[in-house]
């Protein structure tokens, strides 16, 4: 393992934006998602509740849903050397497992890994090096939801004649779908391949597939990790309690989603940089929120950005689901 590694930090990451990011969460009561993957500590957190919880992990057919995606996307891919940009990398491991398939079906592969925490990008880029050394270009500290510039910033790097492949696993749930989606579809270009992987709600009834999903947030780690946020501003694990309910959007897709909130049993108050934050007994703040999508909402959400689904691999459980997407 190299002692030293080099990473770009985009503007978006810069510590006066985050501060003014995390004032705003804290103003609006509804904080950035960002704010969770922050610290080694919450990253930490993440990563165990993400070994213990995500059918990723713990779903064998999940592991050969992902790896049938990506072995049927290297065929497609014609060319022989791919830049592989992993957005929202997380620990890297899907990424991973997509270079190495991607190598043994032939081909030259170079990762960049990018994400909003300096702690995933360096959890992802050691991960891959110790598998794929000399692989690792140009690591990437950015906030997805808010670098206008990224297209030119990721628009560098590739060798002529290389294929570019994006990947944007488990991103989607996380986002408000009208406000990442039109980013990232400025991100592909024509001729660019886009691995995005969303979590589903099972079964023919959507409602009832969402219900059945609640316990894998309802948990212990999650509110464990969650609750990293609170604890690293000073508040207390006491000062309130964490709930989760499905909630209905209002807008024309219908989507469903599962939220956390965090409603305060007695008045708090916060600092941060020059402004104080007073929270009153019963008031909530939303810690989080997760959608769950079906096939078809995943179809249209991507169509009305211009990307077309090519293919498509979901889980016996139908818990998750893999979609190879290009422009057009
Ligand atoms: C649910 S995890 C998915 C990680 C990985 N792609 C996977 O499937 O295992 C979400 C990831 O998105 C990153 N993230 C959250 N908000 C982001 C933002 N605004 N810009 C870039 N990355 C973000 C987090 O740091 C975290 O690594």
């Amino acid at each position: 393992m190299s002692a030293v590694t080099t990473v770009s930090v985009h503007s978006s990451q810069y510590p006066e934006q985050v501060a003014r990011d995390l004032a705003e969460s804290l103003r609006r009561r509804q904080v950035n998602h960002k704010f969770h993957y922050d610290s080694p500590r919450q990253t930490l957190a993440w990563l165990k509740l993400h070994e213990a919880l995500s059918p990723a992990r713990t779903d064998p057919d999940c592991v050969e849903t992902y790896d049938r995606g990506f072995s049927e996307t290297a065929l497609r891919v014609h060319a022989s050397g791919v830049r592989v940009i992993g957005l929202g990398c997380g620990g890297g491991k899907k990424d991973l497992r997509l270079l190495q398939l991607l190598r043994e079906s032939g081909k030259t592969v170079t990762y960049t890994p990018a994400d909003v925490s300096v702690a995933m990008v360096l959890v992802a880029t050691q991960l891959v090096e110790e598998s794929l050394p000399e692989c690792v270009d140009s690591p990437l500290v950015c906030d997805l939801a808010t670098a206008e510039d990224l297209a030119g910033v990721l628009g560098v790097g590739e060798g002529p004649g290389s294929a570019r492949l994006i990947t944007f696993f488990g991103m989607i749930p996380n986002f408000e779908p009208g406000m990442i989606l039109p980013k990232l579809a400025a991100l592909v270009r024509p001729g660019d391949f886009l691995l995005f992987s969303a979590n589903l709600a099972p079964g023919p009834d959507y409602a009832a597939g969402v219900e059945k999903v609640l316990p894998l947030y309802d948990n212990a780690l999650t509110r464990d990790w969650l609750m990293e946020f609170l604890l690293g501003l000073g508040f207390d694990r006491n000062d309130g309690i964490a709930r989760f309910r499905i909630e209905s959007d209002p807008g024309a897709l219908g989507l469903k989603r599962i939220t956390a909130g965090f409603e305060f049993l007695r008045p708090r108050e916060v600092t941060v940089g020059r402004e104080t934050f007073a929270f009153a007994a019963r008031e909530e703040i939303q810690l989080f929120f997760s959608y769950r999508h079906t096939p078809e909402l995943v179809r249209s959400m991507l169509g009305q950005v211009g990307l077309s689904v090519r293919e498509q691999w979901i889980t016996r459980s139908e818990e998750e689901g893999v979609f190879l997407v290009q422009k057009g």
